[in-house]
């Protein structure tokens, strides 16, 4: 594990040197979503492909950007998948924005096959977050010749200020708008970039509050893809001390996707935000 944290430091230096000086403008492809790839889009996933196919404990790597499962070597223990960049739609507005990893048991590509999760945020500092099953995420900010020194471990209090709502709200259903409504009602503050990361290291820094993708009219599942964004962050907010769920109350860790690509809708909280959610939704534990 500590080889492949160790190659997450070197890819965020040079993910970060990408955004600062390459190309900002649109390939002519898309990827598996659908979605336009941007030049950055491509650059950042062969940067990390280059640093990852070297490790001989990766099984294989999959990336929002490429179709396939990409072999790395037979007998590795991880399967690898990452979003190299996720936010490429606020970066040509110099928003900050991220790169997310899930590091999974070869031949369990589930929320139960997940050892360890990490994103980096490239904003006006270079930060890495790492969760390693079973411990407390720990923060890393980047300083001097490209360094990085170990901040601080990430814990969620119980209740949080924060909510930061995805998705397009003319196709939010009823009891998610009524649900959303009365956080701000309650007094929570709107805090939503429109990139996941920032938005997601926002409340795990400042110690809770919510952020949610729902399933909405025009996308039933959600917009975010399970192996690469959801299940990482899932385990994040797990580590830290809070919940992440879908719609129906599942633990985001108790998920498998179907196909690699598989979206799912997702809520991160702490404690309070998500049990409030669940009881506005109609969800019994248990
Ligand atoms: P990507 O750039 O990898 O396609 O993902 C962006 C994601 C996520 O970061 C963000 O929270 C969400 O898309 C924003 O979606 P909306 O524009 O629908 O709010
Ligand atoms: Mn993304
Ligand atoms: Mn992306």
């Amino acid at each position: 594990m500590l080889t492949i944290f160790e190659k997450l430091k070197n890819i965020a230096l040079d993910i970060d040197k990408a955004i600062k000086n390459e190309d900002l403008g649109y390939s002519e492809h898309q990827n598996a979503t659908g979605d336009e790839q941007l030049k950055l889009d491509v650059v950042s996933d062969t940067l990390v492909e280059h640093h990852l196919s070297d490790l001989s404990l990766v099984q294989a790597i999959i990336s929002e950007e490429k179709e396939e499962i990409m072999p790395v070597n037979e007998s590795g223990k991880y399967v690898i998948c990452y979003d190299p960049l996720d936010g490429s739609s606020i970066v040509d507005v110099n928003l900050s924005v991220g790169s997310i990893f899930g590091i999974y048991e070869a031949g369990n590509l589930s929320g139960s096959g997940l050892r360890a999760a990490a994103y980096i945020v490239y904003g006006p500092r270079l930060e890495l977050v790492l969760a390693v099953r079973g411990r407390v995420p720990r923060h890393y900010r980047s300083g001097a010749r490209g360094l990085f020194s170990a901040r601080s471990s990430v814990s969620l209090n119980e209740k949080g200020k924060l909510n930061a709502p995805g998705g397009t709200q003319k196709y939010w259903s009823p009891t998610h708008k009524a649900f959303i409504d009365s956080l701000f009602a309650e007094g929570y503050r709107l805090r939503y970039s429109g990139g996941m990361v920032p938005d997601l290291h926002q409340i795990l820094l400042k110690g809770g509050g919510l952020f949610s993708y729902p399933g909405t009219q025009d996308k039933p599942k959600g917009k975010l893809r399970m192996l690469f964004e959801a299940l990482p962050f899932a385990l994040i907010f797990e580590s830290a001390g809070g919940q992440a769920i879908d719609q129906e109350g599942r633990r985001l860790l108790d998920l498998t996707p179907e196909h690699i690509h598989d979206t799912t809708p997702c809520f991160f909280g702490s404690d309070y935000e998500i049990d409030k959610l669940k009881s506005a939704y109609g969800i019994h534990d248990g």
